[in-house]
């Protein structure tokens, strides 16, 4: 059997252990709905029953209206439309005081046996079979069932970076599944898989454009294409998931209609209020705006002396009436910088231009924060804004696709990073002041919150350009469901349902997986400094790429040492935007943590490390260890020939092999360059040019 990648972690592979063929058979054989469904979310739930469960028991179920006449069945509906259905909610009840919370039980009595799964709401319901796909195609018994889940997160966003034309910013796996030469592809069988995906993992909106929005998807909010946008809201409608849009905002401007933008102005304000009302009529479930406004030579208030809550509030009044949300991004900083100018550190920037505004937003608009102050770098601190406005809702916006970390031809599972994030306890109001709890809201009295990422999709057969950078994008959304579960347990459930029910491969693609971040910062830029890379593409080495240019990216490494002093004390001060345990532990070199020593501190080559290493030996150390052991994972993988489907054996085999290429490349050129630059010598003698 040829596998492609495309049914990714919803493949259903078939049961062999009859007995539990025979088990999940029984109860699934006949499916009752309860109450009405009119092509929502449970309608959803039932066709990809009727597709899965063939192929996991060999046997097509029945659909019956009525369960009167079944012995054992599986029944599906909404709290109150039925009384099998509120028979088994009582009990565990709490879950089902959340929207998208679910109940999978089973009830045996000398009549009738049943499994019901019972939602909140439609979608919870969908929500409810997904969780039942995953225990059969995972080989647990159903026969016991009593599980009350719901989510932690109430935004559960995935942002596109699609453009109409069919390219996606910073995307590594073919175009767009979404675009293409400027049409929307309503008709491609494709969004209805990708829903069916999104909605397996709880995904409950998707902003289906990229935040730099250029003149042809400014016209994404007009006549001309909201019939089009329509149709997508509708297929994601269907799956429980809300469709949003990244808006321009100089639409009046690009669109010719209002020759300003000025956000005070009542001309803008009232285009904007006419442009909401054509939207919900379009699409009356509609989401609202992403908006990345004064940040890349993006428009914005600025221009008009106005600040980022004077814009995001005149776009959030529009929306208002509808319930619709503005999304506004704080990846704000000066991209002009002058590099010999050492006083401006864009580090500061987000907390600096939005931390004064706390309290003036209104209540829906959303700040976007970035996980860390710079850009997705495979390692940076957390962004100290994130918590730091109590009086303004927040969602964290991650990054799935690879842009910094390899882009999909490295293997590098994030999920370990996002947990470090959303472990990290801010202290904002104390003890347990966690990112974690922070994006559920449980910190500040947040009236929307969540998490948000940039998607790694595209038009690839497996959707991700690498096989294995399916595992962050399934990984992603099982964290915003429950951020409890471990690295592990996710990338077990993903390589179970995704590879192979053979445990040597799938504990083989875990510790791969869980070791994969650590390999690509080892060979990649050290300590926590960031940005050595290919300016524009940022993909492979270039130690000086971003060093004299007007990206505000430094490393100011020279003959002595390396390093951005953010430090009150002599350096740019970016430390005091933390809570004041943090900031006295970043601000002291005792305390600051080895791994974001250069991203805190400037210091000679010859500083040692709390590893005991100084700082030019564990460069070389960690060059050499992650080229060595992207070879051992190599040697690992090849052992896995017979036990992997031919097609995707091979196909990561090549990416393995590229990654060892580069892998020795980046070695070489940091290893050589920091030798060149500080004249000390390996202490194993390892070759360095
Ligand atoms: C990064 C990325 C850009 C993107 C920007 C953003 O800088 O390289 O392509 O537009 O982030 O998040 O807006």
């Amino acid at each position: 059997m040829k596998f492609n990648g495309y049914e990714a972690w919803l493949r259903y592979d078939t049961v062999t252990d009859e007995q539990l063929a025979e088990q999940y058979r029984n109860w699934t054989n006949t499916i009752v709905v309860a109450g009405n469904t009119d092509a929502g979310p449970i309608t959803s739930a039932v066709k990809e029953l009727e597709l899965a469960l063939p192929k996991l028991t060999g046997a097509a179920p029945k659909v019956a209206k009525d369960a009167q006449a079944e012995n054992s069945f599986l029944v599906l509906g909404t709290i109150g439309s039925s009384a099998y259905v509120d028979d088994a909610i009582i009990g565990p009840i709490a879950a089902l005081s959340h929207e998208e919370g679910y109940v999978l039980k089973t009830i045996t009595s000398e009549k009738q046996s049943y499994l019901a799964i019972a939602g909140a709401s439609e979608r919870a319901v969908l929500y409810g079979v997904f969780h039942l796909l995953r225990l059969m195609a995972q080989g647990e018994s159903i026969e016991q069932l009593n599980i009350a889940e719901q989510p932690k997160y109430e935004l559960r966003m995935i942002n596109h970076w699609d453009n109409m034309d069919g390219s996606i910013e910073r995307g590594y796996a073919g175009r767009s599944i979404l675009y293409k030469d400027n049409e929307l592809l309503v008709d491609s069988p494709r969004i209805v898989d990708y829903a069916r995906m999104m909605a397996s993992i709880g995904i409950n909106g998707i902003a289906i454009n990229n935040v730099n929005v250029h003149r042809a998807e400014t016209f994404l909010i007009t006549d001309k294409l909201l019939p089009q946008v329509k149709k997508f809201a509708a297929i994601f409608r269907s799956y429980g998931i809300k469709l949003y849009l990244s808006v321009n905002y100089a639409a009046t401007i690009e669109l010719g209609e209002v020759d300003t933008a000025d956000p005070l102005d009542e001309r803008v304000q009232a285009w904007w209020k006419k442009k909401a009302e054509e939207v919900y009529a379009a699409i009356p479930d509609f989401g609202g705006f992403v908006v990345k406004a004064d940040s890349e030579n993006r428009p914005g208030p600025f221009t008009y002396g106005r600040d980022h809550a004077d814009g995001a509030n005149m776009l959030a009044t529009a929306l208002q009436p509808y319930g619709g949300l503005v999304l506004w991004r704080c990846f704000v900083y000066d991209c002009h910088q002058d590099w010999r100018d050492r006083s401006t550190d864009r580090a500061r920037a987000a907390y600096d231009h939005f931390k004064p505004l706390d309290g003036r937003f209104m209540d829906n608009v959303i700040l976007q924060i970035k996980n860390g102050p710079m850009d997705f770098q495979v390692r940076e601190p957390v962004s100290p804004l994130f918590g730091a406005m109590p009086n303004t809702n927040a969602v964290m916006e991650f990054q799935i696709t690879q842009e910094y970390t390899g882009q999909q031809r490295h293997v590098c599972y994030l999920i370990p990073q996002w947990k470090e994030v959303l472990d990290f306890d801010t202290k904002v109001k104390g003890d347990g002041s966690t990112v974690k709890e922070i994006a559920a809201g449980n910190i500040h009295p947040y009236k929307y919150s969540g998490i948000a990422a940039v998607t790694n999709i595209g038009d690839d057969d497996n959707w991700t350009g690498h096989h294995l950078a399916q595992a962050n994008l399934y990984g992603y959304g099982r964290l915003l469901w429950n951020p409890e579960l471990s690295s592990e347990e996710i990338a077990a459930e993903w390589a179970q349902l995704t590879f192979s029910s053979s445990t040597d491969v799938q504990q083989l693609l875990i510790d791969f997986l869980m070791e994969s971040w650590s390999i690509y910062e080892k060979y990649t830029s050290p300590l926590g400094v960031g940005w050595m890379v290919t300016p524009h593409y940022h993909y492979g080495p270039d130690i000086d790429g971003y060093e004299y240019s007007k990206w505000g990216t430094y490393h100011f490494a020279d003959n002595k040492g390396i390093g951005v002093n953010r430090t009150v004390a002599s350096g740019t001060g970016y430390t005091s935007q933390y809570e004041p345990e943090h900031a006295a532990r970043y601000e002291s070199l005792d305390t600051c943590p080895d791994e974001l020593l250069l991203f805190f501190h400037h210091v000679p080559y010859t500083h040692v490390l709390h590893s005991g290493k100084t700082v030019i030996q564990h460069i070389y150390d960690t060059h050499f260890e992650g080229v060595e052991r992207v070879e051992y994972w190599i040697s690992r993988w090849e052992e896995l020939k017979d036990k992997v489907d031919a097609d995707r054996y091979e196909h990561i085999l090549g990416r393995l092999q590229m990654q060892l290429e580069n892998s020795k490349e980046w070695r070489d050129i940091v290893n050589t360059y920091f030798y060149r630059k500080s004249g000390i010598a390996d202490e194993k003698g390892r070759r360095i040019y």
